[in-house]
């Protein structure tokens, strides 16, 4: 069963029945500023930092769910209804949600009123705008009377859901005009408020909760509402709010607009107050000024949609099908944007004060952006570098308000220094630009112990090296990619966090999957290191790679499939010995991904086994069988029950590292039909039983171990994003940026004709024209630039600021 359509001409999706399995959410604001919002207007908006500088409150895995948001009442004689059919839930004659790239508009109506609302932010600034437009569709007069809502976040959100003893007492407002200013802690710390304002004369105003709800009602069936009047109040402590309350009387035909501003403002701390106790309002008023009518509100829209063809137009496909179309030209490109500014720190799985930038996902995220916009994957990779240390271990994660990194969410999880040499070496084969190696960038955030950005991504290689255990394997360390595999981490205690518990100090547990990761990136590092001419350490990398290599086929392959793990006491995790939790995917696909062992046909065995023993109906489960009891020496993997996230679940990040596996030896059917499993638009027709967005990725779908196999959780940020947009786009289609060219070396299912893309790089752009006269899965038998023949894979760097035709005939 579907809820809506793609519209893609206007890359939306059209949202038309309000009860979606789970609230579809949408992103607003692409920079510095941001806003989470549902397909019934629930939701939230921050600054920077979902953590500490939250506007407005949200309450989380609420009774009924997704409650609190940006909501509007419209009142209408005895009838009350909202245009997102959220909080009022009356009936609706018609409803529309249309998310749309960075803007979402509801388009609803009842009782010959027609309401369209469109939020969104525009390029560069600290405020949401919500233009709101009300229309009288009857014969009749009609009197309307119409009351906007937010609730304020005494900004610092996780605070502000514990703290009530003070937060009670804290809470101040100011009212000039139509604007609402919230000021909690401003006479303080903080020289920071935000505002919500309305470009028209308003007829009242309400900014105390309890008073404009009620205390035994809910935002369904506000008093003030019900009553249909405003009591202009001024919120003393307990829960600020904004309320703007407007009447109008429309002729029928006639429609209204009014623009509405949700914003945030910092001050000069000489500079904060008025008068005594006034705060500084100056900058707000210049804020609500620029977009204080429709035509300013529209052109700002039309540049966030030029903004976005744009960006989306750097790489674009016509491959026949349009899900494929749809997911690689618009909604696979757009979720990576998200990921890139969200890591996993704020969604409707994750609260937003949880996490913050983590090390390895933004790492991995920035390979599905890089070729957006290069200038911000380079200013992330050092900012991320710059959170190391000097012996390459790293903090798990730091806040995007400090940049600073911190250990609240654990460390010593050793596959993170590698993820490091996948962002930089992803960010030079796309931009070409090599002096990304010699800027200056911190250890610990301390700019005195700064050394050359190549001398981080050397204590990430030596990490590994320096870290190695008795089978001369990667120590695990807390864990690996898999958060969930904490081999060194005995925990009996409930009241213990699996993410923070210290390890055991003599932790001898050994990962594979980190050994892949080290042979692909270390081969990347000498790569980088021949580059800048540096052949003695290319030399001596090589020979660490070279016995990884050696290591994982004397200890690392089980026989039929590599291995996942040693453990603590040295035994076998993975292998066919045990009896649960027999293969794991993560080292099936890093080991292959590096080829360790692919002329002994290691690789294709290992896939093999994959598709045997962990592929499904609904994609590839991370292990096999799912852990049925806890198993102590295992951590929290075995917490979950069978079936679920690292237990069995499809993990979808991970479904990619084997399509990219099998593009190796040539597989284009499996790597594809893998893609197809896992690809949200490919979903749409189960998105009753799917539950989440149909137009991004999920994290995990339930495994085929599972009570209720294909049913999907935590959509939006998870590295799936990126990895499967590399593996769509550089590997399936094989359209690839290397150090000195374009490769192209498609491995498609063989029954394609061809595909075309279009791709943009390094300030050329390339026409591609892909033909499949054999149904073949991969190879090239004729490569033609503008009709000149070219030999091998890769299109070497040509003139800037020109289009050129690329033929490929496969076979
Ligand atoms: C989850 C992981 C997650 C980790 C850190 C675990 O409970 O299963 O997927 O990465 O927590 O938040
Ligand atoms: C989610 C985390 O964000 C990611 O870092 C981790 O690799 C996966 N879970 C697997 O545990």
């Amino acid at each position: 069963m579907k809820y809506g359509h793609f519209d893609d001409k206007n890359r939306e999706y059209v949202i038309e029945n309000p009860k979606t399995p789970y609230p579809w959410i949408n992103y607003l604001g692409n920079e510095d500023f941001f806003s989470l919002t549902s397909n019934t207007g629930g939701g939230y908006t921050f600054y920077k930092d979902a953590k500490f500088r939250r506007l407005t409150r949200y309450r989380y895995n609420n009774v009924p769910v997704d409650d609190g948001g940006k909501y509007f009442y419209i009142k209408d004689g005895n009838t009350v209804w909202s245009p997102g059919w959220k909080p009022v839930k009356t009936a609706l004659d018609s409803y529309e949600c249309r998310h749309g790239m960075s803007y979402t508009k509801f388009k609803s109506s009842k009782n010959g009123i027609q309401s369209e609302i469109t939020q969104f932010i525009p390029l560069g600034f600290w405020g949401e705008i919500q233009k709101v437009s009300i229309k009288n569709t009857s014969s009749e007069i009609k009197k309307i009377k119409l009351f906007s809502f937010i609730e304020w976040c005494l900004w610092n959100a996780d605070d502000d859901m514990k703290n009530f003893q003070r937060n009670f007492s804290t809470g101040e407002v100011e009212v000039e005009d139509a604007v609402i200013y919230h000021k909690t802690e401003f006479k303080e710390r903080r020289n920071h408020y935000a505002f919500y304002s309305v470009n028209q004369e308003i007829n009242g105003f309400d900014t105390d909760r309890e008073s404009f709800v009620g205390l035994y009602n809910g935002f369904d069936n506000p008093d003030v509402v019900n009553d249909g009047k405003p009591k202009n109040t001024i919120a003393h402590g307990w829960s600020p709010i904004a309320s703007h309350y407007i009447e109008m009387e429309l002729q029928p035909g006639e429609s209204r607009d009014y623009v509405f501003m949700l914003g945030y403002v910092e001050v000069d701390e000489n500079d904060k107050w008025e008068s005594k106790s006034v705060i500084n309002k100056q900058p707000a008023k210049q804020m609500i000024e620029k977009y204080n009518n429709v035509e300013k509100v529209d052109a700002a829209l039309e540049e966030l949609r030029l903004y976005w063809d744009n960006l989306l137009g750097k790489i674009s496909i016509d491959s026949g099908d349009e899900k494929l179309d749809r997911m690689v030209n618009i909604w696979n490109q757009y979720q990576c944007m998200v990921t890139f500014n969200m890591s996993r720190s704020a969604s409707f799985f994750e609260s937003g004060i949880g996490r913050g930038m983590g090390f390895r996902d933004s790492n991995q995220d920035l390979i599905g952006f890089v070729h957006q916009i290069p200038e911000r994957a380079r200013e992330r990779i050092v900012d991320i570098a710059s959170t190391q240390f000097e012996d390459g271990s790293c903090y798990h994660q730091y806040q995007p308000l400090t940049k600073k990194g911190n250990a609240a969410i654990g460390g010593d999880f050793n596959d993170d220094p590698l993820w490091l040499i996948l962002s930089t070496s992803e960010y030079i084969k796309e931009t070409g630009d090599f002096t990304l190696l010699d800027e200056m960038v911190p250890f610990d955030n301390d700019e005195s112990r700064a050394k050359s950005h190549f001398e981080h991504l050397k204590a990430s290689f030596y990490h590994v090296v320096n870290n190695l255990g008795p089978h001369q394997l990667p120590l695990i360390g807390r864990a690996d990619w898999n958060d969930c595999l904490n081999l060194n981490c005995f925990s009996t205690n409930p009241n213990d966090s699996f993410q923070t518990t210290g390890n055991k100090k003599d932790g001898q547990a050994e990962s594979l999957m980190i050994a892949g990761l080290f042979v692909t990136y270390g081969k990347e590092y000498i790569k980088l290191c021949q580059r800048i001419g540096n052949e003695k350490e290319a030399h001596e990398a090589q020979i660490h790679v070279d016995q990884m290599i050696k290591a994982v086929k004397t200890h690392g392959w089980d026989g039929d499939w590599y291995l996942r793990a040693y453990d603590y006491y040295g035994n076998k995790v993975g292998s066919n010995e045990n009896e649960e939790g027999k293969i794991f995917i993560e080292s099936q696909g890093w080991c292959s991904m590096a080829e360790i062992g692919k002329e002994e046909g290691m690789v294709e065995n290992a896939l093999d086994a994959v598709k045997e023993h962990l592929d499904c109906e609904y994609g590839i489960v991370l292990n096999s069988p799912a852990f049925s009891k806890y198993y102590i020496e295992y951590g929290e993997i075995s917490t979950y029950p069978a079936g679920y996230k690292e237990n069995g679940g499809i993990f979808c990040h991970n479904n990619p590292w084997i399509m990219i596996g099998e593009t190796m030896i040539g597989r284009g059917d499996e790597a594809y039909d893998y893609y197809t499993k896992i690809a949200p638009s490919f979903l749409e027709d189960i998105s009753e039983l799917h539950k989440v967005e149909p137009y991004v990725y999920c994290q995990m779908i339930a495994g085929k171990e599972a009570i209720k196999p294909g049913e999907a959780k935590n959509s939006w940020l998870s590295g799936t994003a990126s990895w499967n947009f590399y593996a769509i786009t550089q590997y399936i289609l094989g359209v690839k940026p290397d150090y000195d060219g374009l490769i192209i070396n498609p491995c498609i299912p063989k029954k394609w004709d061809g595909f075309k893309m279009k791709r943009a790089f390094r300030g050329a752009t390339y026409n591609i024209e892909v033909s499949n006269p054999d149904h073949v899965s991969k190879g090239i038998k004729e490569l033609r630039v503008n009709g000149k023949l070219i030999s091998g894979f890769i299109i070497p760097l040509l003139e800037k600021g020109k289009a050129y035709d690329v033929k490929v005939i496969m076979g």
